[in-house]
């Protein structure tokens, strides 16, 4: 869960590895550090904090050289120090490596290394990969073979990028994400196009268990028993390249503000995807749906969709929880995945679990060269651009989208998603922020607030306590309406504040008493609704829409609210602590 990215070219490494690693912050961002190769030696940088202020600090984009690696971390192995992170040397100094993913064997290596008198400066399982290759060079004095071995040796997932002191990379990939750029000037290794897509929109993407050599001869392919790969040159959707924040303080304010186009993309362009998956399912005997976080929410919304439209059962199941009852999945079943990176550990864990039980996989995925797109029968692509915000917000809505043209083909059209007219409606909501703002200063100080739904709104308030809990840090529950007296009721007091989500539809009136039930124990209620009441201390007005919709258009103003409360708290909503965007490890 961390970035990497290396350089091998004309240009001057260390700024052009920053910039790059800057852009990739979201994938992990609780310290940075660089390598670069000068005339003699590698040089190493880095430090705790995040990439502009480690830079202003340690001034990392002035380490010369032409050659380099850079890495952004979120801690896994080893608190967050200066020590534990990467770049790590090997004990001679004389190799330098950046690593992402999980080495599972690390302590017998290291214990096994430490033997033969390599020393380990880090708590890090990253460590390890530098003094191993270094120990394999030292016996076989080739980089070739030293990486064939060391990737024989260790065990877990992992992407990696070796700078030698030569001045040669090598890079190895194990089920992490690296990807090759080919620019004019020079070579990139990247988690992710974004590290590199100001220089080049040439690209490989490499298959697990290959391993690639940069040095004076240019760029070789191997696989991981050392026999020479060939790889076509694509080029990546020049929409990735629209990654800056422009006008906008945040990229999450910026991914909040896109969702009237962005769920119409994702509702056109999925069409034919949305086709061919209603097939598998209409014939599938059992229909399993998964994902994590924000697009588990969007899987709860799916079955209560799909059941209440089309009368088709499904079983959500959290993805991290797959691995604890594996029996769940029963024979000839469909799996549908849905991950906004596609990278989740835990998603592509479940997949791999629905398989052993010959499960097809659908998935519902933004990122169409991700490891989840490569595991699925068929997929459906979000195509809402790079979410770079660590909190889903036009991911969220961009799944919603597709649920719904799921459920428009197995009802036989029994609903009808008119993009535009939702888009209208987003539209409207996001045209004047003033009210959410003002709403965003009285929850500044607050420490708990609870979101309240029924029915299919009921995930959406759960959706909705994510996205406070990641923002602002306030401790947030969505609760379905009808629990309130059998528990949640008893923390009513005069200190709490309640959303209630309550669109004008069958829900409505149900939820307006349980408002009311609140209200007289004190707490201050905000409705989020498209028609008002005397109940209500903050109205947040939505526009009346088809009431199947609603769910598309009323985590708008939560998101919102979530975004100005965290810039009334100080936070920074694009990166909040403790998280990053893609969880590739369990
Ligand atoms: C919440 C959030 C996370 C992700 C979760 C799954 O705002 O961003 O909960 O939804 O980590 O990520 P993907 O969808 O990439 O599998």
């Amino acid at each position: 869960m961390c970035s990497i990215i290396g350089y091998y070219g004309d240009g001057s490494a260390a700024p052009i590895l920053v910039r790059g690693l800057k852009r990739m912050e979201y994938r992990g961002y609780d310290s940075v550090g660089v390598a670069t190769k000068d005339q003699q030696e590698i040089l190493v940088k880095k430090g705790v904090g995040k990439v502009s202020d480690v830079n202003n600090m340690l001034h990392l984009d002035t380490l010369p050289g032409h050659i380099g690696i850079g890495h952004t971390r979120w801690a896994t192995h080893g608190n967050v120090t200066d020590v534990n992170a990467h770049p790590h040397p090997s004990s001679s100094g004389k190799i330098a490596i950046v690593h992402n993913g999980i080495i599972e064997n690390y302590s017998e290596l290291k214990a096994d290394l430490e033997k033969r008198g390599y020393q380990f400066k880090s708590q890090t399982d990253s460590e390890v990969i530098a003094n191993l290759l270094q120990f394999n060079f030292d016996e076989l004095l080739d980089i070739k073979k030293s990486m064939i071995k060391t990737t024989s040796q260790l065990k877990g997932h992992y992407a990696f990028v070796a700078m030698f002191e030569s001045g040669t990379l090598a890079a190895a990939k194990y089920h992490e994400p690296l990807i090759i750029g080919i620019g004019k000037n020079g070579y990139f290794l990247s988690s992710d196009v974004l590290g590199f897509i100001e220089k080049t929109d040439d690209v490989i993407y490499l298959d697990n268990g290959e391993f690639v050599i940069l040095d004076r001869l240019g760029l070789q392919i191997f696989n991981f028993d050392g026999n020479p790969v060939k790889h076509q040159v694509t080029k990546v959707s020049k929409e990735f390249a629209d990654v800056y924040k422009g006008d906008y303080a945040h990229f999450t304010l910026k991914e909040i503000s896109e969702q009237p186009d962005t769920i119409v993309r994702a509702g056109e362009s999925s069409r034919d995807a949305v086709s061919n998956a209603t097939e598998f399912i209409r014939h599938a005997r059992n229909i399993y749906i998964t994902g994590s976080g924000t697009s588990y929410n969007a899987a709860l919304v799916a079955k209560y969709l799909w059941q209440k439209y089309a009368k088709i059962k499904t079983e959500p199941i959290i993805s991290s929880e797959l691995f604890f009852s594996p029996d769940a999945i029963e024979p000839n079943s469909i799996l549908i995945a849905i991950s906004q990176s596609g990278e989740s550990a835990d998603v592509l864990e479940a997949v791999n679990i629905a398989k052993k039980s010959n499960a097809k996989i659908l998935s519902i995925v933004n990122i169409l060269t991700s490891s989840l797109a490569q595991e699925s029968a068929l997929v459906m692509g979000m195509n809402c651009g790079p979410e770079i915000g660590v909190a889903a917000t036009k991911s969220f809505t961009a799944q919603l989208s597709i649920i719904y043209k799921i459920t428009e083909k197995l009802c036989d059209g029994c609903i009808k998603l008119d993009e535009r007219k939702i888009s209208d409606a987003v539209s409207r909501i996001l045209a004047d922020h003033t009210k959410i703002k003002e709403i965003a200063k009285e929850l500044r100080e607050i420490k708990d607030i609870y979101i309240l739904g029924r029915a299919v709104h009921y995930p959406i308030a759960s959706e909705s306590a994510l996205k406070l809990k990641e923002l602002t840090y306030i401790h947030a529950e969505g609760i379905p309406g009808g629990e309130l007296k059998h528990g949640p009721l008893a923390l009513m007091d005069s200190s709490v504040y309640v959303i209630i989500i309550n669109p004008n539809d069958h829900t409505y009136s149900d939820t307006l008493t349980s408002a009311r039930e609140i209200k007289a124990r004190g707490a201050k209620i905000i409705g989020i609704s498209d028609k008002p009441s005397d109940v209500y201390d903050f109205w947040i007005e939505i526009p009346a829409i088809d009431d199947a919709f609603y769910p598309l258009i009323e985590i708008i103003p939560i998101q919102l609210l979530a975004y100005y409360c965290a810039v009334e708290k100080n936070t920074d909503p694009d990166y909040p602590r403790n998280l990053a965007k893609s969880v590739t490890v369990k």
